[in-house]
């Protein structure tokens, strides 16, 4: 019998509808379109408005049109693993919340906390439940409200992030196609360049934490971009070199959509030309979970079954990672 591979059957999406452009940031802080778009590729973002609207309503259109498109209930569902950085609330788990509003009765599920690599990390792990047999269906989501956590007053930060969501369906696939391959990383020595330092155990909320603007992402930008062109380009070489692939042999790369040049340097890296590289960076920023299911989602009609995807990611942490897939199926 040929190894059960975990593969994704189904792939939504769902962005909100408010449209934040440069041309909007313009008016807020000290920049322009010229220096955002240059710098990373960015022109407009989507924005989640609305009193009470929290990273789970972002995961319900996203969600419910998944089993649609599948053809199977919230019931069907036996384990969602919900990747976010933006959680509802620090607990209960966002999959919890999730499981809730769209009445997956039969689910159990956590949230994972990998920053913009917890999609990778989400994948990997619903994967081994697919692969040992312990589940028939698998919800994978990546979601984030980054405006929640965006000071738009911080001209380093506001330009790069939107909200999003992505998510996919694992199932067993006897076939060969599914994930054959991942290399996932962790340094936690990169904290200080990429942080939201209030609201944890470590600084509970006070008004020094809000005085101080610790409920904000913050980034060194410059730092954080060093060691993601290296990493997220090393890594998926070495996944390619690891399963003897060569840039023909992949149809698509699937980047993490945080700035374009590192886009660009993970594809030369990869040598693959842009034509195979999947870019949306221009419309929706950095979603961070969610930035590469919605790749997928709007790449869908492109793909092939047995398709070589190659994943790759960078983020906060530091995390980082690749994953390398053969696609499962050919869109009607
Ligand atoms: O997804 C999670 C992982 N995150 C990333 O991968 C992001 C990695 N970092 C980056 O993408 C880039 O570092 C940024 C896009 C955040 C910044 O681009 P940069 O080319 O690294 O710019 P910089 O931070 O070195 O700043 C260059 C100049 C500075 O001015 P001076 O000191 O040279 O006078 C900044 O103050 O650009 C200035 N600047 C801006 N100017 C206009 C910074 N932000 C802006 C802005 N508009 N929004």
């Amino acid at each position: 019998m040929s190894k059960i591979h975990a593969a994704i059957t189904a792939v939504n999406g769902y962005v909100p509808d408010y449209i934040l452009t440069n041309q909007e940031l313009e008016t807020k802080v000290d920049t322009n379109d010229e220096w955002i778009v240059s710098r990373t590729g960015i022109k407009e973002r989507r924005i989640l408005k609305g009193e009470g609207k929290a990273t789970s309503d972002l995961a319900v259109p996203a969600v419910q049109g998944l089993l649609e498109k599948r053809g199977i209930t919230a019931e069907d569902i036996e384990l969602i693993i919900f990747c976010t950085s933006t959680p509802d609330m620090l607990f209960p788990a966002t999959a919890n919340i999730l499981a809730d509003k769209i009445g997956a009765k039969n689910a159990w599920g956590y949230d994972l906390q990998a920053a913009c690599s917890g999609f990778l990390f989400g994948l990997t792990t619903g994967a081994q439940f697919i692969e040992s047999g312990k589940h028939k269906n698998v919800l994978v989501v990546g979601a984030d409200k980054m405006s929640s956590i965006v000071n738009y007053e911080d001209r380093n930060t506001c330009i790069l992030f939107g909200d999003g969501c992505g998510c996919v369906l694992l199932e067993a696939n006897d076939e060969g196609n599914g994930l054959i391959d991942s290399v996932l990383k962790t340094d936690g020595s990169g904290t200080p360049y990429l942080n939201l330092q209030g609201g944890g155990s470590l600084n509970p909320a006070s008004h020094h934490t809000v005085d101080a603007g610790m409920h904000y992402a913050y980034q060194e930008g410059r730092t954080v971009f060093k060691f993601a062109v290296t990493n997220m380009a090393n890594v998926a070489a070495d996944v390619m070199e690891r399963n003897n692939l060569s840039s023909d042999d992949i149809a698509w790369l699937v980047p993490h959509q945080a700035n374009k040049r590192i886009i660009d340097a993970t594809a030369e890296r990869a040598g693959l030309p842009e034509e195979k590289v999947m870019v949306n960076i221009h419309k929706y920023g950095n979603t961070t979970s969610a930035t590469i299911p919605l790749c997928l989602w709007e790449w869908e009609d492109k793909l092939k079954k047995g398709d070589n995807l190659l994943l790759a990611a960078f983020g906060g942490g530091f995390t980082w990672g690749s994953i390398y897939l053969k696609w499962a199926y050919t869109k009607a």
